[in-house]
């Protein structure tokens, strides 16, 4: 008798303990596993964070072209490829070329900085292949010398200095020169070179070698998986172990 109340008292206990071990996993099995959806991406937040773009992001804000280009961003389909000049290229036009410009010149000009569209890096030959290739204003020329890859517009050459991010949809590209397209610009602006930007660490973005798709984005996404993977995989563990206890005790 008394063998039996002890093992039905046990059994009840076993069975809520296995119960709250259930309980517990189970926010984990009904969330969704993160859907394969990319993550969205703040074109202003990672301007600002990425590096030396400032320039860049304050005609893009003052345009609202970036209101443009993060609906783009947005659209996962589509996507955007933006190349952005280092402030140290804006530094070189005149000052007098940019600012003589009209508000819809401006608005251009921005617009000529990025191709609806997104493509990484090993996409480069095949647009110069295809050159030219349309921006969202206007059109350029991609070249791509032996992976030194150049966009040619109007009275600019620049060259892709660094692959500052690229994670479908959204890719970020810098630019050693502010593309200059002969629409906005019918003579050519003075440009002044100035020292070719050090690559400070931390600053430029990743150096182009990098593997495309290695944005801080992807990453943090990734991290966040394993971590509920783990919590998942330790609660189950604990499931096992209350269960198989439990049926030891029952026999
Ligand atoms: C882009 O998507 C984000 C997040 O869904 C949203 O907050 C933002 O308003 C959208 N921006 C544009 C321009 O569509
Ligand atoms: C500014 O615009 C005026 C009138 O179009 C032009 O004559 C002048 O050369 C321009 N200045 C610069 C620096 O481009
Ligand atoms: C692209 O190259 C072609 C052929 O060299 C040239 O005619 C055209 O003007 C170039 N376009 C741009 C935007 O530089």
């Amino acid at each position: 008798m008394e063998f039996k109340a002890a093992a039905l008292v046990s059994t009840l206990l076993c069975l809520a303990l296995s119960h709250g071990a259930l309980s517990q996993r189970a926010p984990i099995v009904e969330t969704p596993a993160p859907a394969p959806a990319p993550a969205y991406v703040d074109l202003a937040d990672l301007l600002s964070l990425a590096g030396p773009y400032g320039t860049f992001l304050d005609y893009l804000t003052k345009t609202d072209v970036i209101k443009t280009f993060q609906s783009q961003a947005n659209d996962t389909k589509q996507g955007i490829s933006v190349f952005a000049p280092l402030d140290s290229a804006f530094a070189a036009v005149d000052s007098g070329a940019l600012s003589n410009l009209t508000d819809d010149q401006l608005r251009s000009l921005m617009l000529h900085h990025a191709m609806p569209r997104y493509y990484p890096l090993s996409a480069f030959s095949k647009l110069a292949a295809a050159s030219p290739v349309s921006m969202f204003a206007y059109k350029v020329n991609v070249t791509d010398h032996a992976g030194i890859i150049g966009v040619a517009s109007g009275w600019a050459t620049a060259k892709l200095v660094s692959s500052v991010y690229s994670t479908s949809p959204v890719a970020v590209y810098a630019l050693d020169t502010v593309l200059l397209p002969k629409e906005v610009f019918p003579t050519a602006p003075e440009v002044t070179p100035v020292a070719a930007p050090a690559p400070a660490p931390g600053r430029g973005g990743k150096p182009m070698d990098d593997a495309p798709g290695a944005g801080r984005g992807s990453k943090a996404n990734v991290g966040d998986k394993g971590s509920s993977c783990r919590v998942g995989a330790g609660s189950l563990l604990v499931g096992y172990v209350v269960l198989m206890v439990c049926g030891f005790l029952m026999v």
